[in-house]
Parts: C-alpha cells; sequence; structure tokens
C-alpha cells in the first residue's frame, strides 16, 4: 500500500487555510504519496462534553462526523493541520476535532505517525506561531513525530491572508507550505523504508 497523508482544514470557509493546506498535499503527491484533503469547517463535529466514556468505551461515544475523519487519521502515515489564527490560538472547529481524540491517545494509534502544522494570520505577525506550537502540541502528546518547513527552516507553513483568496499572492506564505509539504513527505518515506527493512 503506498504511504498517505492527510489534510486537514480547520477553517470554517473555503480560503486561505485550504489553499496552503492544498499546497503542501500536491507537494506530497509529487513524491509519490496520496494524499486526502478533509475540511472540518464542512463537517459537524461538536466539542468535548468530558464525558469520559472515552476511558471505558475506547472510542468517542458522540456520534457525528468525527468519527469519519478518526478513521482517516488513524490509517494515515502523516498528518497535515492547517488552522487560522483566531485570537491568538486555533479555530474552535479544530480545537473540537482535537480534543475528541483523547480515547486515539489512550491507544496510542498516532504515535510515530508524522505531522506538520500549517497556520493563516490576517496579520503577518498575527499569532502563527502559536497555532502552530498548539498543533505541534497535539502531535507530541500523542506521540506523534513532528516537523517544519525544510530549506525555509522553521515552524511549517506560515501564511498571511484576510480575504478568501489573499493567501494565494503570499509567495512566502506558500513557499513555507511547500516546504513543509516535501519535508513530511520525504519523513514519511524514511519511515517506510527503515519500517520495512527492521519489520517494525
Ligand atoms: C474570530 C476571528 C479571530 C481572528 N483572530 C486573528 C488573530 O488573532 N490574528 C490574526 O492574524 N488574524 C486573526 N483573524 C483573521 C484570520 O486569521 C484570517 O482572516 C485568515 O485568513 C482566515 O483564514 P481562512 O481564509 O482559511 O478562513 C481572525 C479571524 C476571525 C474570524
Amino acid at each position: 500500500m503506498r504511504p498517505k497523508i492527510i489534510g486537514i482544514v480547520g477553517s470554517p470557509r473555503d480560503g486561505n487555510t485550504k489553499f496552503l493546506v492544498s499546497s503542501a498535499l500536491k507537494e506530497c503527491e509529487k513524491s509519490g504519496i496520496d494524499t486526502e484533503l478533509v475540511h472540518l469547517g464542512k463537517m459537524k463535529i461538536s466539542p468535548c462534553i468530558c464525558c469520559d466514556k472515552c476511558r471505558d468505551e475506547e472510542c468517542c461515544v458522540i456520534d457525528d462526523d468525527f468519527q469519519k475523519v478518526a478513521e482517516k487519521v488513524i490509517k494515515a502515515d502523516g498528518i497535515i493541520i492547517g488552522s487560522p489564527v483566531y485570537f491568538g490560538g486555533v479555530s474552535s472547529q479544530l480545537k473540537a476535532f482535537m480534543d475528541r481524540t483523547r480515547y486515539l491517545r489512550r491507544k496510542e494509534a498516532l504515535k510515530d505517525k508524522v505531522g506538520g502544522a500549517i497556520s493563516v494570520g490576517g496579520s503577518r505577525n498575527g499569532g502563527q506561531e502559536y497555532v502552530i506550537n498548539q498543533i505541534h502540541n497535539f502531535y507530541l502528546i500523542h506521540g506523534m513525530i513532528v516537523v517544519g518547513d525544510e530549506k525555509t527552516m522553521h515552524f511549517g507553513g506560515i501564511g498571511w491572508g484576510r480575504k478568501e483568496k489573499d493567501a494565494e499572492k503570499d509567495e512566502i506564505g506558500i513557499e513555507t507550505a511547500k516546504n513543509l509539504g516535501r519535508h513530511i513527505a520525504s519523513v514519511v518515506l524514511k519511515l517506510r523504508t527503515a519500517r520495512s527493512h527492521s519489520h517494525i
């Protein structure tokens, strides 16, 4: 089976985050990796209510679109999560998704998968790095392997945009998103090779 990277768009609109996550996925495809885009803003994912049933049931008992995304993420080799900056943090759509994955952590279902992050803000320095840090923390708490953008060599894809299509003119943002895509692809492929040799 070919390796697969899932791109998760945490914005409610068809805008800058979707564009940059798609740009990163296109780079992954050039490396021979299958990709799929999941747009959380088009789905119904309720927030975690801390019922704690995931402790016994080993699943999230709230029945909505979350389960569909969880299945895709469990099967993927890598995940690229993108979020707009909302008040210096991730969107509520993305936070709801992240919190609902608590049971996956208990099962170590995402352990050793590769993760990268992209963020877009209406200001050039509007909190993108905080958002990326929040996504990285999510990956680390799941035991994942965190990668940033190669070549530009920072935290991941960092874009600017206020109106929906602004990021399409943001050359720096596009470059960092593509560099992230290529980097995550190369790490996924290297891990595949290493695992096939060591049978782990
Ligand atoms: C509720 C809300 C809060 C926002 N807070 C910030 C912020 O703290 N910093 C920033 O740079 N932009 C902020 N923005 C602007 C968005 O990050 C920006 O419009 C971004 O391009 C949206 O991405 P999208 O096109 O993928 O939806 C905020 C927008 C909204 C709706």
